[in-house]
């Protein structure tokens, strides 16, 4: 068991990675003091798969429970389930001192959090991420969301976990389409942050997709670490610090929210995005075109798509108005200025994002 600190001050708390630890997250909490009795956010599929081991553990540590599942993927992140289960966690919590275990991967994660964080102006609550992307990424850093029509995570709330408890066994029964996803913010990390992750995933990414726990350890420790440093530097992402990890994620939010059936899933998406990033990084001479081909190969090597061909260009155009790092008519783009290297880079011009997404055609 390997564990890393976010230092935050008074709301620090511990990253847990290790493999075949779920059993322990009980002993893990009564350590923390959190409260005697659990809500456990999950959905059918994890609970049918992990929940006895994690009750178990509960059940062995004193800590009363309840499971509630809610609609797999990112239809569940919906104000709507979340007023729904504040209901439910008001009638659950008649002389009790609840919090909030999420169980599953970044859709429970930010449903989860952000139910934490409205009901009774926020109780404490445990990340226990089940997918590579949640691992690596979205339950390190208290970003919290629903989504409503006009665009993803419109309505949310920076809420830190208390613990993040990562168990790397869970990831064996991740289809290869989720890998691919969450190696999508992994190459992020290695492309903005960390060349030897990049190199390292270059070379070792076929035994990463076979599932090879040192592998995946490896490259989660790797991330949480990356993560954990951006967020205890610029937590409200008020430094301009955070914003690299937005990587990818203009265009990538755009193309997962252009169709409402999510044709394209987050990590697609964003690898999408990455690409069409680097396009116009290319364009304005912040790199050469071998590091664009190296992203290229990668992506593809790891499953995911390098080119657009599910969404048209006017419909991702539309959609990346609603990017929260718009203000006014100011768009405001993460660009590459080398391998491990960003330049943040304002009002870059309509003609060149279109550009630059016909390029990914
Ligand atoms: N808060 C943040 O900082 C942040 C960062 C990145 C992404 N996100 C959000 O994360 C979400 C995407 O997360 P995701 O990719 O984990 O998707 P997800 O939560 O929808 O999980 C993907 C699928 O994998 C299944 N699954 C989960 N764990 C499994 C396991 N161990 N074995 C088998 N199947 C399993 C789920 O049931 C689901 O069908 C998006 O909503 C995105 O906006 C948030």
């Amino acid at each position: 068991m390997h564990t890393l600190k976010l230092n935050l001050k008074e709301r620090s708390y511990n990253i847990v990675v290790g493999s075949h630890i779920l059993a322990f997250l009980g002993e893990e909490l009564a350590g923390l003091q959190l409260g005697k009795d659990a809500y456990i956010i999950t959905n059918y599929f994890i609970k049918e798969r992990y929940g006895s081991t994690l009750s178990d553990g509960l059940k062995k540590a004193g800590i009363n429970f309840k499971f509630k599942t809610v609609p797999d993927s990112e239809k569940a992140k919906d104000i709507k389930i979340a007023a729904s289960l504040i209901k439910d966690l008001a009638r659950f919590d008649l002389r009790k001192q609840p919090f909030i275990i999420a169980l599953g991967g970044g859709v429970v994660g930010d449903l989860s959090g952000f139910v934490a964080s409205i009901y009774k102006r926020g109780i404490p609550y445990v990340q226990v991420p089940t997918t590579l992307l949640s691992q690596v990424d979205s339950s390190i850093g208290g970003k919290t969301a629903v989504d409503l029509n006009e665009g993803k995570n419109l309505a949310g709330a920076f809420y830190q976990p208390r613990l993040v408890f990562s168990d790397i066994s869970l990831l064996k029964t991740l289809d290869k389409k989720q890998v691919a996803s969450g190696m999508a913010e992994v190459i992020k990390y290695g492309l903005i942050k960390d060349r030897r992750l990049f190199e390292y995933l270059e070379s070792k990414h076929a035994n990463i997709l076979k599932l090879k726990q040192e592998y995946l350890k490896h490259i989660v420790k790797s991330c949480a670490r990356i993560k954990a440093s951006v967020v205890s530097h610029d937590e409200r992402e008020k430094k301009g610090l955070r914003t690299i990890l937005n990587f990818g994620h203009t265009i990538g939010h755009a193309i997962e929210a252009a169709s409402r059936t999510y044709t394209y899933n987050h990590g697609e998406s964003i690898a999408l995005g990455m690409l069409v990033a680097l396009e116009i990084s290319l364009k304005l001479d912040l790199i050469q075109e071998s590091l664009l081909k190296r992203a290229e190969l990668l992506i593809s090597r790891v499953g995911l798509p390098v080119k657009i061909t599910k969404v048209s260009t006017s419909k991702i155009l539309k959609r990346h108005y609603y990017d929260k790092k718009f203000t006014g008519n100011t768009n405001k783009f993460v660009l590459l200025a080398g391998l491990g290297k960003v330049k943040i880079v304002k009002n870059v011009p309509l003609a060149l994002i279109h550009y630059a997404i016909e390029k990914r055609r």
